[in-house]
């Protein structure tokens, strides 16, 4: 079923509900792919679907107009999952133009055979009239990659930002106001976190382009319409784009026979001073993308781990891993776990943190095997010392 935006726009993506991995995020809400039919003297539509739910798309489309009617194809971005429909789509629409960057002629060239497609470049600044409405478009290079761009109808104010301001989340309701605000905005931040983390400064400018704009409907190619709280999601944007810290400490780790669970723990027991959140993840039992949500705005983060092999526990290796390519920065941490016979790679740790500009606030925290009532007094007094940083950092960004 299709749903009105304004009339004659209308959303025509998919609800793929029983999602639950998409390229190693866990979408626990499942996700949308969204696109939209845009009728007016010449109809356009923006974006496409993946490609296996490309029928359903077409379905849709075809309850609203003739796909022959189409006369423009805009391609806001090359990712798979909202150009996968494209070459299906292409096909049934024998008088479309697909209009996209530069940039992206040439990655959708290296997805699909583009060589019988009808292109039509454009870049920022450049418009299409459609007859009562203008399609206006605006170059956004890596939000979410090089080619991206956002398309405006200025007469009716409203952006198809495409992944900026998505959110993965499938629910029968299509708009902000009709969904648990506190579950849109956990969605649009895990969603910030995971996909757009490392791309803080081009999201920036991307912003102050949003900022010129008169806007009274944000489309994202993912997720809810924001239409009511538009405001809400641009000043979430602007923090997360800084990564603006809270005082917060989280505690994570990993261990073989729980000797740096014990010293996690007097860790958090220490970091638990007023004004000060805590939170304790064994990474075993979380995962990637709940790690880097909490990392987010965390001002404090001491990372532990057994050494398994003279390494560290694997997946401790894989969160420090992901985070080293999202980059969350601004932090303060320290290291700390235990060992049998060889330190080994309970140095790497502390190489990770600094390789992401943390600044150390004190020396790595070992014990061989089971940590001693002294040690155990060690990391309480870490654990404190990491909130009181994490308090002045938040007091620091704050002022
Ligand atoms: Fe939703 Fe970057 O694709």
């Amino acid at each position: 079923m299709s749903i009105v935006l304004r009339e004659n726009i209308d959303w025509v993506g998919y609800v793929d509900w029983t999602v639950r991995d998409f390229h190693s995020y866990n979408t626990d809400r499942g996700a949308t792919y969204n696109a939209y039919l845009v009728r007016d003297e010449k109809t356009a539509l923006i974006d496409t679907v993946k490609a296996p739910f490309v029928n359903d798309l077409i379905q849709k489309v075809t309850t609203l107009t003739d796909m022959k009617s189409i006369r423009y194809i805009i391609c806001n971005h090359a990712e798979p999952d909202h150009s996968g429909g494209l070459p299906r789509v292409i096909k049934e629409c024998p008088n479309a133009t697909l209009v996209c960057t530069k940039k992206c002629e040439a990655a959708l060239g290296k997805h699909y055979d583009t060589s019988g497609w009808n292109f039509h470049i454009v870049k920022t600044g450049d418009t299409l009239s459609l007859g009562k409405w203008t399609l206006q478009f605006i170059e956004t290079p890596m939000v979410h990659w090089p080619e991206s761009m956002f398309t405006y109808i200025p007469e009716e104010k409203l952006l198809f930002s495409m992944d900026a301001f998505g959110q993965h989340y499938a629910t029968i309701r299509r708009f902000d106001d009709e969904v648990s605000f506190q579950a849109l905005m956990e969605e649009a931040k895990t969603y910030y976190a995971n996909i757009l983390m490392p791309y803080g400064k081009f999201i920036a400018a991307t912003m102050d382009e949003v900022a010129k704009l008169d806007i009274d409907m944000i489309a994202p190619s993912h997720g809810l319409v924001f239409r009511s709280n538009i405001d809400k999601i641009i000043e979430a944007y602007k923090g997360w784009i800084v990564h603006k810290p809270k005082p917060k400490v989280l505690v994570i780790y990993d261990t073989m026979w729980n000797s740096t669970g014990e010293m996690a723990k007097a860790i958090l027991e220490g970091a638990s001073i007023p004004g000060v959140e805590t939170d304790l993840i064994h990474v075993r039992l979380s995962n990637l993308t709940r790690i880097a949500t909490d990392m987010l705005d965390a001002a404090g983060v001491a990372i532990g781990s057994s050494i398994l092999n003279r390494e560290m526990m694997p997946m401790i290796g894989a969160t420090l891993i992901y985070l080293k390519g999202l980059r969350p920065s601004g932090k303060a941490g320290f290291a700390f776990g235990s060992y049998g016979w060889s330190q080994g790679g309970m140095r790497n740790l502390v190489d990770y943190m600094k390789a992401l500009d943390w600044e150390i606030v004190r020396d790595t925290i070992s014990s061989q095997f089971k940590p001693t009532p002294e040690i155990l007094d060690e990391c309480r007094a870490a654990g404190k010392q990491l909130a009181e940083k994490a308090l002045e950092l938040a007091n620091n960004h704050a002022n």
